[in-house]
C-alpha cells in the first residue's frame, strides 16, 4: 500500500491545513502571499507565472529538474533564476527561514 502511494507521483500528500500551521510558518506564509504568491500557486501544482509549488518537497526534483532541497530553493529565491526576480536584498535571513518553513508545509 505504502508503495502504490509513493510511486503515484501526482498523489501528493495534502499540504498543512492554515489553521494548523505554526507562528513560524505562519509569518512563512504571510511573506509568501506578499511576494510569492502573485506569480506562484500554492495550492496547485498548475502555472500562473512560474511553477505551481504545491508539494514542492515532496517530489524529488524541482520543476528545473535540480534536486528538491533546501540548498537549492533558498538558491532560486534569493538569486533569482530566469524570469524569476532575486529576492536576497527583499528578505533578511530570518524571512528567509519563515517562508522555508511555510513552503515544507505544501
Ligand atoms: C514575477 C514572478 C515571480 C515571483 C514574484 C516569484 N517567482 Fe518563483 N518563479 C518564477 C518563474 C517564472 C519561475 C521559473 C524559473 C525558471 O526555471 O525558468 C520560478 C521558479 C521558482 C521555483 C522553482 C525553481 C526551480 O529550480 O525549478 C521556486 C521554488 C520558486 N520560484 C519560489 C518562489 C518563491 C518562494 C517566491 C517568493 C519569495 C517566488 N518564487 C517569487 C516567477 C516568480
Amino acid at each position: 500500500m505504502a508503495m502504490v502511494v509513493l510511486t503515484g507521483c501526482h498523489h501528493l500528500p495534502p499540504s498543512k491545513p492554515l489553521s494548523e500551521l505554526t507562528p513560524t510558518e505562519m509569518r512563512g506564509y504571510a511573506i509568501y502571499q506578499s511576494q510569492c504568491a502573485s506569480c506562484h500557486y500554492a495550492n496547485t501544482e498548475q502555472p500562473l507565472h512560474g511553477p505551481g509549488l504545491q508539494g514542492m518537497f515532496k517530489k524529488p526534483y524541482l520543476p528545473s529538474g535540480a534536486p528538491a532541497n533546501d540548498d537549492r530553493v533558498l538558491s532560486a529565491i534569493v538569486h533569482g533564476r530566469n524570469m524569476m526576480p532575486a529576492f536576497g536584498n527583499v528578505l533578511d535571513e530570518r524571512q528567509l527561514q519563515d517562508l522555508m518553513a511555510y513552503l515544507h508545509t505544501l
